[in-house]
């Protein structure tokens, strides 16, 4: 029988990604008129794929045009905010709760298995919302009464995640309340970040009318790093600020995807390069390439473990020689990971770059620093034009063969890096096409 091998190597790509996201939150905020999109019903569908596949998913969504369509151009704008009157917030809750029926009978609708009714063994996902935004009014500002236009006060954290460990997909439409018994139409951008900061969501995806952040030329940006200068931008700059909030509260990354693309959220989502635009930010972690004043550091942290014969010894004088291969992370002052790139341009072989000194701070492991720094050293390696990455290692070859990285005999290096091969470590030689 002819196998799918083009499926079969897709699906175990995405295995990684599976296993990353298993029980990890994210917040994915529909915004504009992505409530209309032909390719809503995909999105809903693909939000169902995630569920099964253990993502915790909480839909945020706005629920403007059908708002509009409803008050006509009596639901004024001011700034970037509406004016809602006590009359009109009846119309808005009715048009966002019909939007809510309506997205729940979808997902009730859509499911990862084949959606017939003979299929007995269909799992239907659950769908839950309620009161979980508590608002305040936005109030008079430069004389303009908002009415009953409100901003987010809390967002009722517990109470959303007991319906996430119950297995349900969480809706939240764009309305609040406050103590007082009264309702407050908000912003579901701003709902959405507040809910990402209120769980310490991994991800917070934006689903908007671009395929991501588009530069001045109109292409889309694929990485934006919030520790870096802002690139120019030519959309998406009402969404950058709250991006930076989420970063810096812990929120592992945003993502600014179309929501008319089909598949676009699997394609960021299970593939390296995604489609849309990432925003990382660790401004209060960074990784930041090494300057002359972090020998120190580096040499506190790399000591131990070249006592110990885990790493090869590195004197202080090559390591003020060789400080500009190294990424370091740094936290309140303190560096407490390291690792360095050394890149081999050889002619018959392509280009090859050893990641070397990969060091974690016993107090600070197992929260991704490794991770992180795998993934910026990659990303340097990339811009250098090298096309794998190799390791010497003794004692920590797993945790590169679960990276990507396979084991090679030693003349798979380049013959400069041969030469240096120490026989009396026999480390094993591990290498990860680029
Ligand atoms: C390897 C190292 C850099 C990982 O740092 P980290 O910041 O903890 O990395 P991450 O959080 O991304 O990964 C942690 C995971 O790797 C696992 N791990 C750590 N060391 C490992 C090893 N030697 N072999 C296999 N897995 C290992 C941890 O158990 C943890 O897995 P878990 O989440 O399933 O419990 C760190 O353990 C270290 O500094 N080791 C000593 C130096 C070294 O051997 N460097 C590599 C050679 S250059």
């Amino acid at each position: 029988m002819a196998l799918n091998n083009e499926h079969i190597k897709w699906f175990r790509d995405s295995s990684p990604y599976i296993d990353a996201h298993r029980d990890r939150t994210f917040v994915i905020c529909l915004t504009g008129d992505a409530l209309r999109s032909a390719n809503l019903k995909n999105i809903v569908s693909d939000c169902a794929l995630l569920n099964s596949l253990g993502v915790r998913l909480i839909l945020v969504f706005n629920g403007d045009s059908a708002i509009l369509e409803a008050l006509g151009d009596e639901w004024s704008l001011s700034g970037q905010h509406r004016i809602t009157t006590p009359e009109q917030i009846e119309t808005v809750t009715a048009v966002v709760g019909g939007k809510t029926h309506e997205l729940a009978a979808m997902f009730a609708a859509s499911s990862p298995d084949t959606p017939t009714a003979l299929n007995k063994t269909r799992r239907e996902v659950l769908t839950s919302s309620g009161s979980f935004v508590k608002a305040r009014p936005i109030g008079i500002v430069d004389g303009i009464d908002f009415q009953n236009s409100g901003n987010v006060r809390k967002v009722q954290g517990d109470a959303i995640a007991a319906q996430l460990n119950n297995g349900a997909v969480v809706l939240v439409p764009p309305v609040g309340y406050s103590p007082s018994g009264e309702i407050f139409y908000l912003d579901a951008i701003q709902i959405a970040c507040e809910t990402a900061c209120e769980l310490n969501a991994e991800k917070l995806i934006f689903l908007t009318q671009h395929e991501g952040l588009l530069n001045e030329a109109g292409e889309t940006i694929n990485e934006v790093d919030l520790s870096h200068p802002e690139p120019a931008l030519s959309t998406g700059t009402e969404l950058l600020p709250f991006c930076h909030v989420a970063c810096q509260q812990g929120v592992g990354r945003c993502h600014i995807l179309s929501y008319d693309v089909d598949g676009a959220l699997l394609e960021e989502l299970f593939t390296r390069d995604g489609c849309g635009t990432q925003v990382v930010g660790h401004s209060y972690e960074q990784i930041r390439d090494a300057t002359t004043d972090d020998v120190a550091g580096i040499l506190r942290l790399i000591s131990p473990l070249e006592d110990a014969g885990i790493l090869v010894k590195r004197s202080r004088e090559r390591l003020e020689s060789e400080i500009d291969r190294f990424l370091v992370i740094e936290r309140d002052g303190l560096l407490i990971s390291c690792g360095a790139l050394y890149p081999y341009h050889c002619s018959e072989k392509g280009g090859f770059g050893e990641l070397a000194c990969l060091v974690t701070h016993p107090d600070y492991r197992k929260s991704d620093r490794g991770d992180r720094l795998l993934e910026s050293v990659e990303k340097r390696a990339r811009e250098d034009g090298l096309s794998n990455l190799f390791v010497l290692t003794t004692q920590s070859a797993h945790w590169f063969q679960e990276r990507g990285f396979v084991a090679r005999d030693r003349d798979t290096l380049p013959q400069a890096r041969q030469a240096l091969y120490n026989d009396q470590r026999g480390s094993t030689v591990l290498v990860k096409p680029l």
